[in-house]
């Protein structure tokens, strides 16, 4: 695939800002990651660009992905992927502190290096350090030709197309689905069933029209940052694959709105901060349909009953029973895609809280689109 975008042509055009304009791209630079790779016929995934044959793919033990910021917390996601799909042992670390407690490097280790830029100078040092021991490093990259790209021995291209604004939002969600498409093939060498890998595929194929859906509801998710943007300090929280999906959301929030947003398990609240809930500070709740949403709501109960209030992402038909708070629905997938539809609302939550508190939104203070010098 190659992608036609003339990086000087790109503006933001009628958008107030490049945030805005690259949120709405979501939906066709999805189908742009997705397109050509996706095998209906034996359920699987074509990425040609890794450079690894089925031997080499089955003899994968472990995988370790690295990333900063935005792109660390979607390689949590990443690693649940693989985990759940290919049954092969997955995590993920910050590319910042990687290289400074001398990893063990492992031969029969996936190294997986993420990042739009493709020249964030840690993830960058991390693959070096990597390869430097003889380790096999892909990337998950948007910027073609970048010095990560350059430097790893194969890896995915995003096709996400330019991506001006700091708060990374359409690589963000191709990266996820570039991990889907990995997990996918990773999954099917192994024991992941031709059933299960066709019903994936069938569930990628519709994430790019339910992105739609959720920017349709723009209007209604942007009052509801109205009532958010005024709170000092904020909890985002998830768990398992709402985890990772809650970290992002608290950094998307403080990167932008400059307010205090701080992720948490659900499950780790009362062990600390449930001392900090109360009418002041508000709780963004990821509460996907899955075999934890009882546990989940429960832990509503326990903010509400500290009356903190409640922002809950969710699927359309959950029982949240009693708990007062406002609900946002996101479309139904298969449970393992479920963190790329729950993550857009909260970029629109942070958005629309800094358009009402007056920031600059692409160019954050403090803040730079790629970090290239230590
Ligand atoms: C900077 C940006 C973050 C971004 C991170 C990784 O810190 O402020 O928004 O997530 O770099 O960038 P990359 O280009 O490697 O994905």
């Amino acid at each position: 695939v190659t992608v036609d975008v003339d990086p000087a042509a790109y503006d933001a055009g009628d958008h107030e800002s490049y945030m805005h304009k690259e949120m709405l791209e979501q939906p066709v630079a999805a189908e742009r990651v997705l397109r050509g790779r996706l095998d209906d016929r034996f359920g699987t995934a074509h990425l040609g660009g890794l450079n690894m044959d089925a031997r080499d793919t089955r003899a994968i033990r472990r995988v370790k992905i690295l990333g900063c910021g935005s792109a660390y917390y979607v390689g949590q996601m990443g690693a649940a992927l693989v985990e759940e799909l290919a049954r092969i042992p997955a995590d993920a670390e910050a590319a910042s502190e990687f290289r400074y407690r001398d990893p063990v490097i492992e031969p029969d280790t996936l190294y997986v290096a993420v990042s739009q830029s493709g020249e964030t100078i840690d993830t960058l040092l991390a693959v070096q350090e990597i390869r430097r021991k003889g380790g096999r490093v892909v990337g998950l990259v948007n910027v073609v030709g970048s010095a990560i790209a350059r430097e790893c021995d194969g890896g995915i291209y995003l096709h996400a197309g330019p991506e001006v604004a700091v708060a990374s939002t359409k690589a963000l969600t191709n990266m996820f689905l570039g991990f889907a498409l990995l997990a996918l093939q990773l999954g099917r060498v192994r024991d992941l069933s031709i059933a299960d890998g066709k019903r994936l595929i069938a569930g990628l194929a519709r994430i790019p029209e339910q992105i739609q859906e959720i920017l349709d509801r723009e209007a209604e998710i942007g009052e509801v940052a109205q009532q958010l943007a005024d709170a000092e300090s904020l909890f985002f929280v998830g768990r398992v694959r709402g985890y990772p999906v809650a970290r992002e959301g608290a950094q998307k929030f403080k990167e932008i709105s400059y307010r205090h947003a701080e992720a948490y398990q659900t499950s780790e609240l009362k062990h600390g901060p449930l001392a900090l809930v109360s009418e002041q500070v508000p709780t963004v709740a990821i509460v996907p349909d899955d075999e934890l949403t009882d546990r989940n709501v429960g832990a509503l109960h326990e903010i509400a009953a500290r009356r903190g209030p409640l922002v809950v992402i969710t699927h359309e038909g959950v029982d949240l029973g009693e708990v007062q708070c406002v609900r946002i629905d996101v479309p139904r997938n298969e449970r393992e895609l479920d963190p790329v539809l729950l993550v857009v609302p909260l970029q629109l939550l942070a958005y629309h809280a800094a358009l009402r508190l007056g920031h600059d939104i692409d160019k954050p203070r403090n803040l730079a689109k790629s970090v290239t010098v230590e």
